[in-house]
């Protein structure tokens, strides 16, 4: 059982891939399972808090006692987050969101014309954190950090880049899909490594760590 630190506390989550669409039955996404952003809303639940979790197409069977709004692509998970934020205390950014979309997706399913391959352009997405980490009463954001290299040297910078005082680094070849992890936590501290442990243990872990850090009312 897990110790009551977010009682009182409105927690916000982002979780899983985004599927930005080429045409309706066609679309660009990432292999974000989804398991680190659902463990951490149940952890949060578990810890007392009342949670609203938006996430991206998963296979994961929906948290029981979160509010559960679905979203597709980054642009309607980021209108969602938009929507829910003002009445959260917590952003927890933990979707894998496209960094880039499709700018002439087809309202039509695209017909193969041999010999001629579509051409797809790409435009960039909004950064969901650091859009939350901007607005004048913004939450307390949680960021996470996936590199394949130079983990902490990059999660530092996207870090102070986002703005956001907890930032979870962890290594990407061990995180997608998996159902451990390997995580460190940055904070104006410097870094605090956990011991491998599965995406339960490493989300009760952050929990912890983050009620720490939120300020007493
Ligand atoms: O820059 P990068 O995508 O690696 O940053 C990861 C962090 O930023 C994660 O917390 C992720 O959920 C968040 N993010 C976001 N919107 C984006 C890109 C990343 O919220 N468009």
């Amino acid at each position: 059982t897990q110790a009551k630190t977010l009682v009182g506390r409105r927690v916000l989550l982002t979780a899983g891939p985004t599927f930005e669409p080429i045409d309706p039955v066609r679309g660009i996404t990432n292999l974000s399972s989804g398991k680190m952003g659902y463990a951490l809303a149940r952890a949060c639940r578990d810890a007392g808090a009342e949670v609203t979790l938006i996430s991206g197409p998963t296979a994961l069977p929906r948290p029981a006692e979160v509010h559960f709004i679905a979203a597709g692509s980054a642009l309607s998970m980021h209108a969602a987050v938009m929507e829910a934020v003002p009445h959260h205390d917590v952003f927890i950014a933990v979707a894998a969101v496209a960094d880039y979309r499709v700018a002439n997706a087809s309202a039509e399913k695209l017909k193969k014309t041999p010999g001629q391959a579509p051409t797809l352009t790409l435009t960039e997405n909004p950064d969901i954190l650091a859009s939350v980490a901007a607005l004048p009463r913004a939450p307390f954001c949680v960021g996470f950090a996936a590199e394949s290299h130079n983990l902490l040297a990059h999660a530092q910078a996207k870090r102070e880049r986002k703005r956001v005082p907890l930032l979870v680094a962890n290594l990407a070849q061990h995180a997608m899909g998996a159902d451990d992890n390997e995580i460190v936590l940055l904070d104006d501290h410097g870094q605090h490594p956990l011991p491998r442990m599965d995406k339960t243990g490493a989300a009760r872990a952050i929990v912890a760590h983050l009620a720490g850090m939120l300020p007493i009312r």
